[in-house]
Parts: structure tokens; sequence; C-alpha cells
């Protein structure tokens, strides 16, 4: 067992409702949350909304209500996605809460006390869709943010700086001696050169222009600019007390095992996190993860497109009674941090293949032949001198056990879920090779009974191996094997299955039904 675990999203902007990019996040970081739940009682899983800002101010003046009425509306379309989703936080954030505005300031305030950070004046192009000022270098050739085809705001303004460039030494050095700070490795090399030619950073935006901010205690005409803002939530969140006066609960969880963020936004968490962390003399983040982006049927989702897909309206359009299916398939379409796709094909076509084809339909019948030829019953000599194959297949799936561990330790989800399913395969060869319906037929029962009691034993493993992605499917699995779904993760063996009565024939039924074919061909709902 883990002393402790503790991760946490981005936190969103809401000046919108949830789309699949977000559920896609949140989603992994929830698999995350829910495997370490069975290697730690220590788990803290931290998520939330990013609600100051020039876009939200203006957001909500275009829809003629307050920016506060705005975040209120749109931190709970993200609350009930999460909910719909089984997305189970610990604490969902909110930076207009109270405690958060307070800590900022005070954490803002000892950084000038500190004097890492000062006032400047200054001049320069500002981007909304990023909320920060781009470097005139990274502009497009026509002078547009190349992120959102915008053309940024002249900005003049006197402002605090962060001395970022004080830090940079120690964040290259931090990065090459930790090799899995970042995730996927291969982003660590974009990191090292942003930072080669990094600059101070302005972290303050006069009231005049950005009134919806968190107000800096002494300079009632500078709001505290989003970044320290968002960033922070990480500690504050936790009741970090700059002052010296932290919760017991900061002290147990900090340094953060893993930040789960986007590619777009590593910059911010490799760079600028961690240089406000090392000036207030805090550990840095074990791991940051920045997963790849989501597009729908290989196109960018964008509001102009209309193709901005809802996680919500997916559960819907398929009728799905839970979010598993979804769950499942969002968190396999890509590698570790490379970019993936949603199409409603794909996604029919993959849960029924592996969800209801493979994995279902192989306990059900597993189940049924049980009850068929041996009433439900376990015995004995079932579970005792078993053949070669029976011995190997569940050698394979222990093995299994420690590759997905060690796949999670990576952050390489799908990967995990890969060696999940060819478990699943590989008990699915052993019911057909060793065909035990014919072993019935010939009446070797306790050969046919040692099939049936293996290939219900690995169905016990995998319940707890594919429980992150699908905890409801898994829950439904283990209560028809009569296993504890809660068992911890080093006491997952083959050894679940008890001798006696294990199930009657009204009790079996099927963990997931497939994804009916017409319903696909309806249109997607729209955000
Ligand atoms: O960046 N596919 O908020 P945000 C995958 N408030 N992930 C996506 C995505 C897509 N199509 N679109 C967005 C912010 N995301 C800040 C974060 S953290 C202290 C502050 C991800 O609402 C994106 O990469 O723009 C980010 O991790 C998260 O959704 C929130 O994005
Ligand atoms: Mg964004």
């Amino acid at each position: 067992m883990i002393d402790k675990y503790y991760l946490t999203t981005a936190i969103d902007y809401v000046n919108g409702a949830p789309h699949i990019g977000h559920a896609y996040e949140k989603i992994l970081t929830d698999i995350i949350a829910r495997h370490y739940s069975l290697r730690t009682d220590n788990l803290f899983f931290l998520t939330g909304t990013d609600e100051h800002g020039i876009k939200i101010q203006k957001t909500a003046a275009s829809q003629g209500i307050t920016p506060k009425e705005l975040c209120d509306m749109n931190s709970q379309k993200f609350k009930d996605a999460w909910s719909a989703l089984d997305v189970k936080y610990n604490r969902f954030i909110r930076t207009t809460d109270e405690d958060h505005e307070k800590i900022v300031q005070k954490i803002f305030q000892k950084l000038k006390d500190k004097g890492a950070i000062y006032k400047h004046e200054y001049e320069g192009w500002y981007c909304q869709g990023c909320e920060c000022f781009l470097n005139p270098k990274d502009l497009t050739e026509d002078g547009l943010c190349p992120d959102h085809m915008k053309k940024p705001d002249i900005v003049k303004e006197e402002n605090y700086f962060f001395k970022l460039t004080d830090y940079k030494d120690a964040i290259i050095k931090h990065i090459k001696e930790h090799p899995d700070f970042i995730v996927p490795s291969f982003r660590a090399n974009e990191v090292i050169n942003q930072l080669e030619d990094i600059q101070d950073i302005s972290v303050s935006r006069s009231k005049e222009n950005v009134g919806w901010g968190i107000d800096i205690l002494d300079d009632p005409e500078q709001s505290i600019y989003v970044w320290i803002d968002a960033l922070s939530n990480y500690i504050t969140a936790l009741g970090y007390d700059p002052d010296g006066n932290s919760s017991e609960q900061f002290k147990k969880l900090w340094p953060v095992d893993v930040h789960v963020i986007g590619k777009d936004i590593l910059k911010f968490h490799a760079i600028y996190w961690p240089a406000i962390l090392l000036a207030l003399d805090l550990p840095l983040p074990k791991h940051i993860f920045a997963h790849g982006w989501i597009t729908i049927d290989e196109t960018k989702m964008s509001k102009s497109l209309g193709n901005v897909v809802s996680p919500t309206s997916v559960l819907e359009n398929f009728e799905l009674s839970t979010p598993d299916a979804f769950r499942y398939y969002m968190a396999t379409s890509a590698p570790c941090g490379r970019d993936g796709n949603y199409s409603d094909q794909d996604f029919k076509e993959k849960v029924n293949a592996h969800l209801a084809n493979s994995m279902g339909n192989l306990l059900n019948r597993s189940l049924s032949m049980l009850v068929k030829y041996f009433d439900g019953e376990i015995k004995e000599e079932f579970l005792t001198n078993r053949s070669k194959e029976a011995e190997s297949l569940i050698k394979t799936t222990l093995g299994t056990v420690k590759i997905v561990e060690n796949h999670f330790n990576h952050f390489e989800i799908q990967e995990a879920a890969q060696e999940i399913i060819s478990i699943v395969d590989a008990a699915n060869k052993f019911v057909t090779d060793n065909a035990p319906w014919t072993l019935a037929k010939e009446e070797k029962m306790t050969e046919c009974g040692q099939v049936l009691a293996t290939v219900l034993e690995v169905m016990c493993v995998i319940s707890s191996l594919i429980y992150p992605y699908c905890p409801n499917i898994a829950q439904d699995m283990a209560k028809q094997l009569s296993y504890d779904i809660s068992t911890k993760y080093d006491d997952i063996t083959t050894s679940n299955i008890k001798v006696g009565k294990l199930i009657s024939k009204e009790d079996i039924h099927p963990v997931f039904l497939r994804v009916d074919s017409e319903l696909a061909d309806k249109t997607k709902a729209k955000v």
C-alpha cells in the first residue's frame, strides 16, 4: 500500500458548458483515482472551475448577467456532468470560493514581500483566449494567436511581474534530474526549449481593464491575473497557509502526486507553477501528466463549426443507463499523451466488441454453464490439480495485475486497458479450446468444472482491473461472482472463488447490453 495519493485535474473555464474534451480529462483522472483507491487508504482527488478573468467578464456582459451569476450557472453544469459520468472527486474547488480567494491574496503578498513580484510598466500583445501576453515571435505571420486564430489586443499597463527568470536554471535542472516529472517524457524537450527564452510574466491586471479578479490587498488599482489565482487552487484547496499555519491535510498530501492537464497548458504547469512553488519554498509536483486533445470525427471541436459534443448527450443518444461504456471509450481513445478522437460509429463498435461480446458474454456463458452443469456450485476438486493451460492462464492473469499497475504508474491508461482486454481474450480462447460443453457431454465433469472455475477466478481479477474504467459493470460482475469489488490491489489473486453455491439461474444477467445500432444514426446533440 502507498501512504497517500493526491491528484488533480485542470480547473475548467466556466464561460461555457462542459464538452467531451473536458470530460476526457476528468474521466482519465477519475480512472487513475479509482485505481489508486485500491492501493492507498488516503486518496484525495481535486477538480473544480476557474472563474475569474476577462473572458468570463465579457461572456457575462454579453448575456446581460453578472459574472458571478454566469459562474454559478456554468459551474453547476460541470458538477452535473461529472456526476453523470461517475467522476467521484473529494473537493470541487471554485476560484470564487472564499477560502481560495483569501489564501491567494496572502500568497501574492508573500511573493511580493519576498521580492519575487515587482511592479513594471508594460506594453504587449494580450490574447483573451489564452488569458496571457504573447511573445511577438509566437504569433502567426498574420499576427494572430496561433491557438485562437484571433488578433491579440495591444495592452499598455503598469502591472505586477513575477520574476520567472530567477527560477529558470532550477527548473531546467529539475526536469533533467527527474525524467518522469513531465509525462509523457517526449514533451520534456518542448518545455526545456520554452524555458530557454523565458521572460518575467505579468501577474496582475488593472482593475479598470479586468474587474473580475481577486483584489490585491494593498493595491486597490490592480487585481490578480488568472494564472497565479488558478494554479494556486492545487494548494489552497488543501488548506495551505503562506504564514506557516497550513492544515494537517496539506502537510499530509503535498507534494501532489500528479497534475492531470491538457497539452495546451503544459507550459503553465511545468514552468510557471514550479517557479511559484519554488518562490514559496514548497516541494514540486511529482508528476505532470499532459494528455492529448480529443477531436470529433477527426475535426477540431469549435463553437463556430458547431461540432462541440457534450458528454451527457452521448449518454442520452445511446440511452446508456450508466456512463461506463463512454468512460471506457474515452479512456482508451489514445495512447498516453497522444490525441484521440470520438465518433459515434467507432464508439458503438468498440464498446459492443469489448464490453458486450468479449467481457460481458464470457461472464454470462461461464456462469450459465456453471448453473446448467453444477446447479451453480463450485466443488472443491474444481480448484485443485488443474491442467497446464489452466495454470498458465492464471499465471498470465496475475502477471497482468502487475503489468496494469506498472502502466498506471506511468499514466498509460489506454495501454493498461489493452492488457485487461487481452486477458479477456485469453480467457475466451481458453473456454473455446477446452470446450466445457464437450467435456460435460463426455461426462468429464471434474475437468468441465475446473475449466469453468478457472475462468470465473480470472473474471474476479478482471472485475477488479476493469473497475476504475467501468465501476458499475465491475460491481455487477463482482456481485454475480460473490466477489468483493473493494478488494485492495495487493490482495487481488485468483483464489477468490469460494467452494459452495456461487449463483442461481435467476441471478444471472448480462452486465452490459449491446449499444443499439439504430441509435447511432441520430444526430448528435449540440452544446
Ligand atoms: O485551460 N481535448 O481551462 P479550459 C482534450 N482554466 N482536452 C481538452 C480539450 C479537448 N478538445 N479542450 C480542453 C483552462 N481540454 C484553465 C486551466 S488549471 C490551473 C487552469 C482540456 O476550460 C484542457 O487541455 O480551457 C485543460 O486541461 C482543461 O480541458 C480545461 O481547459
Ligand atoms: Mg482552453
